[in-house]
């Protein structure tokens, strides 16, 4: 129930055509194209996103480098010390890959019942898919700024915050926030 609720909110921009392209593909696929798009940005178009690189003092940047009606690709900066809090992607997959500085990542899987986030340190030209049920927390735990660059299938809308309780191994949802201040 809980996911067929985040896959309907993540197709529910498309157009009849783009949801028909969209289920013939396949999540798997297009999580796969996911990664292999973050890391071709990352090492095949440097001209593209490291003429944004620069120190950022407090918070997050973000820049769209590409977008089309199944993929976007982001640019993404990250200040020493921001935390972006416990968060889902409403559904869409996507891949994470970081190009400068360091991030460090607790995540885990929905439904989330009886888990512990696990955590992972994500340095320069590492990265990973992430699946329509992959909720997690990203740290600029550095004294450098991070960048990394975010491909979302199909593009992202909404994300849903979370609030985890450790020592029951639940989490529980703290609101619907806009991709725009979530990223
Ligand atoms: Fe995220």
């Amino acid at each position: 129930m809980h996911s067929m609720t985040l896959v309907s909110s993540a197709t529910s921009n498309l157009n009849a055509r783009e949801a028909g392209l969209l289920k013939r593909v396949g999540s798997s696929a297009r999580r796969s194209t996911a990664l292999v798009l973050a890391q071709r940005f990352a090492r095949d178009a440097t001209e593209v996103w490291a003429s944004l690189v620069e120190p950022i003092a407090c918070g997050r940047r973000f820049y769209r480098l590409y977008s089309d009606h199944l993929y976007e690709v982001w640019l993404i900066g990250w200040s020493p010390g921001v935390c972006l809090p416990l968060h889902d992607h409403g559904g869409v997959s996507g891949a994470i890959y970081v190009v400068h500085g360091a991030l460090d990542e607790r995540f885990g899987s929905l439904p989330f019942n009886g888990q512990t986030l696990r955590r992972r340190a994500l340095a320069r030209g590492e990265g990973h898919a992430l699946d329509t049920q992959h909720v997690h927390e990203v740290t600029n735990t550095g004294n450098v700024t991070a960048y990394s660059i975010h491909a979302y299938t199909p593009r992202l809308r909404l994300m849903n915050g979370y609030v985890v309780d450790e020592a029951q191994g639940t989490l529980a949802r703290n609101g619907l926030v806009e991709h725009t201040e979530w990223l």
